[in-house]
């Protein structure tokens, strides 16, 4: 059985922050079909999860970041819980916080540049010096984005030359750029080389991952058309490297997200898919003092700008004084601009709005199974999971045209199962919503609707195919 090492900063349940938690998480569990076992490497943080769970340690050792000697251990989860091989990096004084990248005035954490240094050199340090043996190791977006490059270049790891490196980008709009003066922080390696870890005059990690992995993915085929078509800055390179490149989309844990089984909801689905959404949307509208009787429009994620959650406020606006009939539930955190103007929305009409200003897996859950429409007016979106989870649970995604959104929710008029708009702008989203008032009118239409969303096969078990197949074509060469 070869074996492959997901490095990443996120895995849920261990720590999350966005998608690819979930799918970091999820990935490995399906990989032993393949014949392939995945294990995860992600640092330690002093999160709940980590606190009630067994490790024992496996690997212990030092290096210097600039002056600066940095213990770090590995540490090996010490039960089956997950269903496949996990490792945590603790780094002490580096990643024993409570949250993953945000410090509590909301922004990066100031030392940044020397934990996500960290991280990647105690990896490489770790696969080299202990001789572990993985027969690959799979990185995550720029924070483990130089690995690739040390892998073939770093004096010191010389015994992971030939293995290969293989990245996934969950977001390009993030590159992990570095200034020239912090190379004192990176391990060595020949002057003649670092141009690879070039881009734009400064150091940048997705760059450098871009071009010394052996192959990349991105989380949908469109995404990657149209990061290679128009990502400021990147699109020459991306299109250079074209030839190491596919677009592999992601899946859904059903294990995690399951409406017959799923204990963070109310109502679990039986035979009946109108019970089944009645009853929890009842609930959670006479939880929040909403009209039950009214369809439910929900978005859940984080308030940022790709998001498009910025646009939703003034669409709700239009909505309601287009006489539009509907309930609105807002669930996430971000932007402190666009929580404002949520709070301000929800004033404005409190028996119709509800801006749920927190981060809740658990009330992410109840909404889903509760809403008749999920929003997504994201900017850009390299895959989105929330319209694969959505759809598994009976809601029909009300989506704007791009990225990975176009891959898995095609709208009604081209006989898919959802509502598609083109522009980010609140008048788009407003008249989508209006196309989903007008869908919901037709409640016979309507069922046939959902349960055609339902049947949607968004599992892991194709993708996971792929991702086996650009591994078997990496070891065969
Ligand atoms: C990032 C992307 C999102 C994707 C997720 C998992 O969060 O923004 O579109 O679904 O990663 O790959």
């Amino acid at each position: 059985m070869k074996r492959v090492l997901h490095v990443s900063t996120e895995c849920y349940p261990a720590a999350k922050a966005g998608g690819m938690g979930d799918v970091v998480g999820a990935l490995p569990k399906y990989f032993p079909e393949q014949d392939i076992q995945a294990s995860v490497v992600i640092p330690r943080y002093d999160l709940p999860w980590f606190q009630e769970q067994p490790f024992v340690s496996v690997y212990q050792g030092l290096f210097y970041l600039g002056l600066e000697p940095v213990q770090y251990e590995i540490l090996a989860l010490d039960s089956g819980i997950l269903g496949y091989p996990f490792y945590c990096v603790n780094i002490p004084g580096k990643f024993d916080r409570n949250s993953v990248y945000l410090a509590d005035n909301g922004e990066g954490f100031r030392d940044e540049l020397q934990r996500n240094i960290s991280f990647q050199r105690a990896v490489l340090h770790w696969l080299n010096d202990s001789g572990i043996g993985f027969d690959l190791v799979h990185c995550h977006d720029h924070q483990a984005g130089l690995i690739p490059f040390f892998m073939k270049h770093g004096y010191e790891f010389k015994r992971l030359r030939r293995m290969p490196s293989y990245l996934t980008i969950h977001n390009a709009a993030h590159h992990g750029l570095m200034p020239w003066s912090a190379r004192h922080l990176l391990p060595d390696f020949h002057d003649n080389d670092g141009g690879l870890l070039e881009w734009d005059s400064v150091i940048n990690s997705l760059a450098a991952a871009i071009k010394c992995c052996w192959r990349f993915s991105t989380v949908s085929p469109n995404y990657l058309t149209e990061i290679q078509d128009r990502l400021p800055s990147l699109n020459t390179l991306l299109k250079d490297e074209w030839a190491k490149s596919r677009g592999i989309l992601n899946g859904i844990d059903t294990t995690v997200w399951n409406p017959r089984t799923d204990p963070k909801i109310k109502q679990k689905l039986g035979r009946s898919w109108k019970q089944f959404k009645g009853k929890n949307r009842d609930y959670t509208c006479r939880e929040l003092g909403l009209d039950p009787d009214l369809p439910l429009f929900v978005f859940i994620g984080r308030l940022a700008q790709q998001k498009g959650a910025d646009l939703i406020p003034p669409a709700i606006e239009e909505v309601l004084a287009r006489g539009g009939s509907a309930n609105f539930i807002i669930l996430g955190t971000g932007s402190k601009d666009i929580e404002a103007k949520l709070q301000e929305c929800q004033q404005r009409h409190d028996s119709r709005v509800k801006s749920l200003l927190m981060y809740s897996e658990d009330v992410a859950h109840q909404l889903y199974a509760s809403a008749d429409f999920l929003l997504m007016p994201s900017r850009f979106e390299p895959c989105g999971l929330n319209q694969m989870f959505s759809m598994y649970y009976g809601t029909i995604p009300i989506v704007r045209s791009t990225g990975g959104l176009i891959d898995t929710v095609k709208d009604i008029g081209e006989k898919g199962c959802g509502i598609r708009f083109n522009d980010a702008t609140s008048s788009d989203l407003a008249n989508a919503i209006v196309r989903g008032l007008m869908q919901y009118a037709d409640q016979k239409g309507f069922a046939k609707l959902i349960r055609k969303c339902a049947k949607q096969d968004n599992s892991w078990q194709q993708s996971i195919s792929i991702y086996a197949e650009e591994y078997r074509m990496l070891w065969s060469v």
